[in-house]
């Protein structure tokens, strides 16, 4: 594998290009429960197109504390396939953008939100999260979920949702965060394999939001809820063991499946946990 590739941006998406979690995978798992797919509802699509840690629950928790309500544009940053922008939109009535680097994802979310008929209200845009294509102040609320962790460059994304965010909005995110410092063995293979480099703490990620003149509302502790959800999440993942590996192949299905058992394995070990942050810009 071209290791130049295989790193930085270029390494996000190529491990989201490749994901176990994708589009293909959605709509089977649909067909075989019976849905049809020519009349495909958000209330159906919602048990698979969410790639965060607690569905659409910790969707309705993220946007109940961030005070999203149906006038509002909300940002969702890092968007992945679009699940949470458009079950905000479904549940709420909102406008909702999604913005995603990897193209394929950006396509695919645009696609399943045509196929539930939510174009009106949805709409995505390819771009780095750390230099987003959008206006200033542009947006009610800003979120984003377990997507952070990717960029290298954590001021730099902070900076980025402070300056879209409209001056009294809201910033509300969920991303997985250090709680005791890993080996460098770990930390390395965290960057290489999991396309996570420079884990941030949850008392960074507050100081940074406060430098970029937001005052941090509140700042909740997954660590545990997201234990028991990743380790049902490693089951998930071997139990797509046929359709990633047809995909894919197997080297892939191997390569990923250890990378989430020693991912899972420092959740469980206390190392790694999580945060939900809900910041508002100064006006
Ligand atoms: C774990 S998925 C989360 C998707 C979505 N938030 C959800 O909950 O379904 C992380 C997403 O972050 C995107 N991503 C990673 N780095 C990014 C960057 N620098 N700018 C924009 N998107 C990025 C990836 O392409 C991927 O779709």
């Amino acid at each position: 594998m071209n290791t130049q590739r295989n790193t930085g941006r270029d390494g996000v998406v190529r491990f989201y290009d490749t994901h176990p979690i994708n589009e293909d995978e959605i709509l089977a798992k649909l067909a075989a429960r019976g849905t049809n797919l020519d009349s495909l509802t958000q209330d159906e699509l919602k048990d698979f197109d969410q790639d965060h840690y607690g569905g659409v629950q910790v969707v309705d928790a993220l946007a109940q504390k961030a005070g999203i309500r149906r006038e509002h544009h909300v940002l969702d940053v890092c968007s992945g396939m679009g699940g949470p922008a458009r079950w905000i939109a479904h549940r709420i009535g909102c406008r909702v953008t999604g913005l995603d680097l990897t193209q394929s994802r950006v396509e695919a979310a645009r696609r399943l939100t045509g196929r539930v008929g939510l174009e009106a209200l949805v709409d995505f845009v390819q771009g780095d999260a750390t230099a987003m294509p959008l206006p200033d102040a542009a947006f009610d609320v800003v979120m984003s979920q377990e997507a952070f962790l990717h960029i290298p460059d954590k001021a730099a994304v902070v900076g980025e949702c402070a300056r879209v965010v409209k001056p009294g909005g809201t910033i509300a995110f969920t991303d997985v965060v250090v709680r005791v410092a890993l080996t460098a063995a770990e930390e390395q293979r965290m960057a290489a394999e999991m396309h996570a480099p420079g884990l941030a703490t949850a008392a960074q990620y507050a100081g940074l939001l406060e430098e970029k003149g937001c005052r941090v509302e509140a700042r909740d502790d997954m660590a545990e809820p997201w234990k028991g959800i990743l380790l049902d999440r490693l089951a998930m993942y071997r139990s797509l063991r046929d359709t990633t590996v047809a995909k894919f192949g197997e080297a892939r299905f191997l390569q990923y499946d250890s990378l989430y058992d020693f991912f899972v394995g420092l959740f469980t070990a206390g190392k790694l946990g999580g945060v939900r942050i809900v910041a508002r810009r100064g006006r």
